[in-house]
């Protein structure tokens, strides 16, 4: 794409995310006039399954009341002994379909027509305790065990859920109630999550609501996210949009979050249970994807990245309402590392910060955490930035003990809001970092020596496959 289109590219995307800003639910014309390159082939199993069955060849009520749980356990229950013999399709037709949780199978696709609307039950009692993540070593909220996922595959090949843009709604609510009154004993569930899982699909669906994060593709390899769009209440407590953790080969494309907390975080494990799992996510690519998030980032990763996080390229990247662009957090405990991180052409209005990375992320599992597993932040490279109504344009804080380096910076620029420049507070702060930049401004953090124009091309972007 030439530089005129970026520009146009640009102008489209944040004129269309702030059309669709804070909790809105109805987002307008999204389509951005230039052409991206586009993943070709995506899932195409997954769209021509040998046996199709309906949710109502199962007994299924779609009048909103009624508990179809019964008819998704015959339903999957009973494609799963086809599915082998080339794949099986449950079609979910318009309508509204109270549920309590269900599970997925392998060589099988959840195809959600236009107007469908999974609703996951208010009744607790219908979500059992289920272990928690080996890699965490206790359920996020709480010690112990978690609260079951509403959709859940587990250790299974080749699953999709897509469709003409049906919902999966978790009317969180109620969790959030309780969660907020500390009425809960046990973490939180998801909305769908993926574990031990290959060749996963998740595309044109809306997600919504979920009690804790909404997508989480858990020790997963190839994982493709398309057309997905998620909605939370911006004061909704950890409704992450997508949590790709401990996960190989994941595309998130043409998608669009607004939340009450990061919009994707890319996660490997927490403290000593991550470390020992010591299975790092790597190789996520992101592309034409879209944040509202006031208090959280667009892009983050951390802060659980105890088994490392490597290879993340993002581009055509837009924010708006969002506390930061892409948010580093790690911290003493984590041990691993996060290295060769690329992101370009981000488009940013009204932030809190552009770049963020914080060392000193507290947020230990137990008393059980490494005082001497450090982490290692290297190579990180952003290029091609524009930034309206910032706050601060740079916080970077390593770790005396393990500085960050590696740092490039190129063609950023950043307009402070009204606000700051009156109040002349610095717009940068940096410390135990090394790295360089050209052609950012304003800047003002000696340690990213000016490297003059040759660093263009000596900070580069490595081209999405
Ligand atoms: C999908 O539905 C949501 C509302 O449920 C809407 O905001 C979004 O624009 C729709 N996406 C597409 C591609 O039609
Ligand atoms: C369930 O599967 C069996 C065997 O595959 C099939 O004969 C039967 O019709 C299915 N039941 C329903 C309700 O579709
Ligand atoms: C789904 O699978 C998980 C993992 O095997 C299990 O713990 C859970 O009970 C299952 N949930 C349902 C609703 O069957
Ligand atoms: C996972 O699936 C494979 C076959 O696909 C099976 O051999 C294995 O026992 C399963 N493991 C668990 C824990 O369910
Ligand atoms: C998503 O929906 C669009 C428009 O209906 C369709 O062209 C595309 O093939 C779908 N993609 C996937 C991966 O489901
Ligand atoms: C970018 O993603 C949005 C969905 O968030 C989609 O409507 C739009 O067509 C995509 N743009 C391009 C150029 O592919
Ligand atoms: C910048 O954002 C603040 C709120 O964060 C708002 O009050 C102000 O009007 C915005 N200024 C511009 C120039 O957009
Ligand atoms: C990122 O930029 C740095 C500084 O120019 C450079 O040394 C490094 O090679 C770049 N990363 C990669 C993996 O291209």
């Amino acid at each position: 794409m030439n530089s005129k289109l970026f520009l146009l590219w640009a102008a489209v995307a944040v004129a269309v995310a702030l059309m669709a800003t804070v909790d809105s639910p109805q987002l307008k014309d999204r389509s951005y006039g230039g052409h991206l390159p586009r993943w070709r082939g995506i899932g195409s199993k997954a769209f021509t399954r040998r046996h199709v069955a309906k949710l109502t060849d199962f007994g299924g009520v779609g009048d909103g009341a009624t508990s179809n749980t019964a008819a998704f356990a015959a339903a999957v229950g009973n494609l799963s002994q086809v599915a082998a013999d080339g794949g099986a399709m449950l079609v979910v037709p318009a309508g509204r379909w109270l549920t309590g949780p269900f599970n997925l199978t392998s060589h099988f696709t959840l195809f959600l027509n236009r107007g469908a609307v999974i609703l996951a039950s208010t009744d607790m009692n219908d979500f059992s305790i289920i272990s928690p993540l080996p890699s965490y070593g206790r359920g996020r909220d709480a010690p112990g065990g978690r609260y079951s996922n509403f959709i859940m595959g587990y250790n299974l090949t080749d699953v999709a859920i897509t469709g003409n843009n049906g919902t999966i709604n978790g009317q969180g609510h109620v969790w959030w109630e309780r969660f907020r009154a500390n009425e809960l004993q046990h973490t939180r569930g998801y909305l769908v999550e993926f574990m031990f899982c290959n060749n996963v699909l998740l595309s044109n669906v809306t997600l919504m609501n979920s009690p804790s994060w909404t997508l989480h593709p858990v020790y997963c390899r190839d994982v493709i996210v398309s057309g997905v769009t998620i909605y939370a209440p911006i004061k909704s407590p950890n409704t992450d949009g997508m949590n790709p953790d401990s996960c190989t080969n994941v595309k998130i494309l043409d998608s669009y979050v607004t939340s009450g907390d990061d919009c994707i975080a890319i996660k490997s494990g927490w403290d000593q249970y991550g470390i020992a799992f010591n299975m790092p996510s790597k190789h996520i690519y992101i592309r034409n994807f879209t944040c509202v998030s006031p208090t959280s980032a667009t892009i983050a990763i951390g802060s659980e990245m105890s088994g490392g996080v490597e290879d993340v390229r993002a581009e055509y990247i837009t924010a708006v309402n969002t506390e930061s662009a892409v948010r580093i957090k790690t911290g003493i405990g984590r041990g691993a590392y996060v290295r060769d991180v690329f992101v370009r052409r981000m488009r940013l209005h009204k932030m809190k910060y552009v770049f963020w990375m914080t060392s000193s992320y507290g947020q230990h599992p137990d008393e059980g955490f490494d005082p001497d597993a450090v982490p290692v932040v290297r190579n990180i490279n952003y290029s091609e930035v524009t930034a309206t109504n910032v706050t601060m344009i740079g916080r970077l804080e390593g770790l005396k003990r393990s500085p960050f380096t590696g740092i490039c910076l190129s063609d950023v620029t950043a307009e402070i809001s009204v606000m700051m420049k009156k109040k002349k507070k610095p717009v940068w702060i940096c410390s135990f970092v090394e790295g360089v930049s050209t052609a950012v401004t304003p800047l003002t953090c000696a340690a990213l020596k000016d490297a003059g124009a040759q660093a263009a091309s000596s900070c580069p972007f490595r081209e999405i496959p």
